[in-house]
């Protein structure tokens, strides 16, 4: 099986390129933050407070999560339930980085992506999927761009989703959220070892899809020969 690591910090482009990386190589897109941010979002309706690890590792084991793919892309059910745009709701937005820095949390997600490669050739996005949850993989890339754009490119986002929006908080954000991830104890962010990074700033979309696309079908056709 083939797996395409995409690594790299919020808003580095990442979610869309590793889609579209997916669809041009025919392979099932994995987003491993929905992960995190699913337990976060059955954690929150099962009244828990994400700073209490202790609480949050007992409620864990009972956890049920069932995988299947839509379109190409791995999606999940908690309990049965589909947590569909919950995943992207403020109080999940808020809670996920505590909830991904406990490492039993991290474990028991590992296990889960690591299983993804019963549905084919995957492409996964996250901040740790060549550095630890697929570190022998030959297909390593880490998208980066400068933090201006990348609170430029958010907050774009945003006044789409919502009308409105402040650049300069947004700057703020990113640089908190990247603190937090590069700082974390357990799997940091960081480039993998042999991945490929690329500077997306002054990159389209599609460029830097086209320039990850082929650089695995390159290596591919050279493994097999
Ligand atoms: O990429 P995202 O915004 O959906 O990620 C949500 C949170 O999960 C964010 O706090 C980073 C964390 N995360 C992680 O620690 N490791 C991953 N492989 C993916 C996401």
């Amino acid at each position: 099986m083939v797996v395409v690591a995409i690594d790299g910090p919020s808003a580095s482009g990442k979610s869309t390129v590793s889609k579209e990386v997916a669809l041009s190589l025919q392979f099932t897109y994995v987003d491993s933050g929905s992960l995190y941010r699913g337990l976060t979002w059955k954690a929150i309706r099962s009244g828990l407070d994400m700073k209490n690890s202790e609480a949050v590792v007992e409620w864990l084991a009972g956890v049920q999560i069932d995988f299947f793919v839509e379109t190409r892309v791995v999606r999940f059910t908690m309990e049965g339930e589909d947590p569909g745009l919950q995943l992207r709701s403020e109080p999940v937005r808020e809670s996920v980085s505590d909830m991904a820095a406990i490492p039993e949390v991290r474990t028991f997600v590992v296990r889960h992506l690591r299983d993804m490669v019963r549905f084919g050739n995957i492409v996964m996005e996250g901040r740790d999927i060549g550095s630890v949850v697929f570190p022998m993989t030959p297909f390593k890339f880490y998208l980066d761009a400068d933090p201006e754009e990348r609170a430029r490119r958010r907050f774009e986002e945003q006044v789409k989703l919502e009308g409105k929006g402040d650049v300069n908080a947004v700057l703020d954000s990113l640089k908190r959220r990247d603190q937090k991830d590069t700082t974390r104890k357990t799997a940091p962010l960081q480039i993998p070892l042999g991945a490929r990074v690329i500077n997306t700033t002054s990159m389209s979309i599609q460029q830097v899809v086209e320039l990850i696309a082929a650089d695995v079908a390159k290596n591919m056709s050279a493994n097999r020969s």
